[in-house]
């Protein structure tokens, strides 16, 4: 599909998957959001696309996902552009292999890669709405199967022993039940919500906080690694593709929608987790 006058905000979009979806986004017409931490970085991208698609129109917004504050500043920011919003890619996420914090408080992994999925959507869904036929396209991960089920008695990982991919594939089964969920929302509105897989992917990530083993690891791992460029394809798909038009609530893989375990389809699970995802945005 020609993105040609659509508008898109997308998150993590300066390194990896998310720097391949923006380009593919600019290469097909779309006008670029472009929401990040590091202003340098995101200047960098700024320019790889100026010399790429002269044409694509591109804007950065400045803010840490780890704070809500943040999260708000960028949302109005958007808002106040009074510009339409075709779609909205979720995608920044962290892997860590030790307990850190958000400058929230709150453990980072939920926060970055499900609170700030939820709280940035919330801002900005009245936009989506007015602007439909509109997208919320978020990358989850297959990981999510490495827990069984949304730990509400310790989603923070207080009092859990703190293991990595279990505390990512977390976040990631709370992306698969909100998406879920929302979808039940949004029906009739004309924006539709989807998730994607997009393979294991040779990118940044894990990289952040442990930077020599993570790049020792990343180097062993690469041949058996896909490249951005191909993990941004589902991305692009979903977001993209005439024929999902109608499409709403799934989890797609190597762009086909994917059957899920039993407890990322638990609705009483992702009923509750709105409710406490709320709790959580108003207490910040
Ligand atoms: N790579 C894989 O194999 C794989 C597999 C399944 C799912 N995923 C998912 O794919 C998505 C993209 O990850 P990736 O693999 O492309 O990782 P990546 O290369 O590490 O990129 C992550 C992006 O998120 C941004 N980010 C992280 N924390 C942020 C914060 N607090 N505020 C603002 N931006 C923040 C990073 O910004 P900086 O550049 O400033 O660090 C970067 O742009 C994630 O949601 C991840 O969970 C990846």
């Amino acid at each position: 599909m020609s993105m040609l006058n659509k508008v898109c905000l997308i998150t993590g979009a300066t390194n990896g998957i998310g720097r391949a979806t923006a380009l593919a986004l600019a290469a097909q017409g779309a006008e670029l959001f472009v929401v990040c931490r590091n202003a340098e970085k995101g200047e960098a991208l700024l320019a790889e696309i100026k010399v790429r698609h002269p044409n694509c129109c591109a804007t950065l917004l400045i803010g840490d996902l780890g704070c809500m504050a943040d999260i708000r500043r960028v949302a109005q920011q958007f808002l106040d552009t009074d510009k339409p919003l075709h779609l909205l890619m979720n995608n920044a996420g962290v892997v860590n292999t030790h307990r850190k914090l958000s400058r929230d408080g709150i453990e980072e992994t939920f926060a970055v890669n499900h609170l700030a999925y939820f709280l940035m959507t919330e801002l900005l869904r009245e936009r989506l709405v007015q602007s439909a036929p509109a997208r919320i396209v978020s990358v989850a991960s297959a990981a999510y199967s490495f827990v069984k089920g949304v730990q509400f008695d310790d989603l923070e990982y207080e009092s859990t022993p703190y293991k990595t991919f279990k505390v990512y594939g977390h976040s990631k089964l709370c992306n698969i039940l909100w998406t879920r969920q929302l979808a039940k929302q949004l029906e009739g509105t004309g924006v539709t919500v989807n998730c994607v897989h997009p393979g294991a992917v040779s990118t940044g990530l894990g990289h952040q906080d442990h930077v020599v083993v993570g790049k020792i690891i990343g180097l062993l791992m690469r041949p058996f690694f896909r490249s951005p460029a191909k993990g941004a394809e589902n991305s692009i798909f979903v977001a993209t593709s005439p024929s999902l038009n109608k499409i709403s609530g799934e989890y797609f893989s190597n762009c086909k929608p994917t059957s899920l375990k039993a407890w990322a389809k638990d609705d009483g699970a992702a009923e509750r987790l709105w409710q406490v995802s709320e709790e959580y945005v108003k207490r910040a």
